[in-house]
């Protein structure tokens, strides 16, 4: 299972630290940068992931800002996209297990490292319910609407 992972220069030293996290917990992930802490925009990284993920390049996404908002905002106007911006291990779990979140994104200036780390595990280990299944194609259906 491949992961995508990007940030803004908000989010760069907390990506870093996702990134050899998830490298030594055996994942395959793929960096969309950005590389520098230099100043850039994070739609255009979200944008990349979120691309990525509906085309099934990766299984799903992580994306880190400053507050995990405006990627958050970013991935979720690309159709096929559940962005959640989740912030501890109750949100991360029910991204996945209640809204079948295949994009996470996460606040590099509003959590720790150890923190990121906690909901990034719990994310990936957590699995969909079959049982919010009509709620997720409502949420499609909205996007058909909005073409
Ligand atoms: C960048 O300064 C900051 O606005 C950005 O990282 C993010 O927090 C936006 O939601």
């Amino acid at each position: 299972m491949k992961i995508g992972i990007a940030s803004d220069h908000a989010g760069f030293d907390m990506k870093q630290q996702l990134v050899t996290h998830l490298v030594e917990k055996g994942y395959e992930v793929e960096d969309f940068g950005t590389h520098t802490i230099d100043r850039v925009d994070y739609p255009d990284y979200a944008k990349l992931v979120a691309n990525d993920v509906v085309n099934g390049h990766i299984a799903c996404g992580i994306l880190v800002c400053g507050t995990g908002i405006g990627m958050s905002i970013a991935a979720n106007k690309v159709k096929g996209i559940r962005a959640a911006l989740v912030y501890n291990e109750l949100t991360a779990r029910l991204a996945k297990e209640h809204n079948h979140a295949n994009i996470i994104a996460i606040g590099g200036r509003t959590q720790t490292v150890s923190e990121a780390k906690l909901i990034v595990d719990t994310y990936l280990n957590a699995h969909k319910e079959s049982r919010h299944e009509g709620r997720i194609e409502k949420i499609a259906k909205i996007e058909e609407e909005n073409l």
